[in-house]
């Protein structure tokens, strides 16, 4: 009888201590990266360089009448948007870096919301004012 309790208690241990591993395990793999922020260099090459980012994407969309498309990536520019203040540059003044991502967030912002309502017009408003804040951005910042 005693014997059965002691295998019985080993065994729940034993399963106890498998199951903190797995989860010890599980907690520290790099999935959990996911929920961290996108970095500078990410948001740029995603958000804005060349024919596959999302910039050219939610355009050539938005002309086509896409709007499940252009919807979908406006999304992920707004939410970009919303990443690149969250980041340090490793150029320029803190005060100039928030007043230009804060522009950034709103236009991005701007695009997505002119999107959700099928605002041809909006969402080419918002990607024009993003194509026209490169240049004084990377001047301070890049
Ligand atoms: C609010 C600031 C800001 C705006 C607006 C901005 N950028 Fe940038 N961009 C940066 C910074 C800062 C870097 C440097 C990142 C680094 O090297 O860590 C950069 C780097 C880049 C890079 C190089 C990425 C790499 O892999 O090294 C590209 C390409 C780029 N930007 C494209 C654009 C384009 C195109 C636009 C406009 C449509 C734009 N960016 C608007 C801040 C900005």
């Amino acid at each position: 009888m005693l014997r059965k309790l002691i295998r019985v208690s080993l065994v729940a241990a034993l399963g106890l201590t498998a199951t903190l591993l797995a989860y010890g395990a599980a907690t520290a793999s790099p999935q959990d990266k996911k929920d961290e922020v996108p970095d500078i260099k990410e948001i740029m090459a995603k958000g804005h360089k060349g024919t596959d980012a999302y910039l050219a994407k939610i355009k050539t969309a938005t002309k086509d009448g896409k709007w499940e498309d252009a919807q979908k990536y406006a999304k992920t520019l707004a939410f970009f948007g919303e990443a690149l203040g969250k980041n340090k540059p490793s150029k320029g003044d803190a005060d100039s870096w928030k007043a230009l991502c804060e522009k950034y967030a709103a236009s991005t912002k701007a695009v997505l919301e002119a999107a959700d309502k099928k605002d041809a017009k909006g969402v080419n408003a918002g990607l024009a004012a993003i194509g026209g804040s490169c240049g004084a951005c990377h001047k301070a910042h890049k």
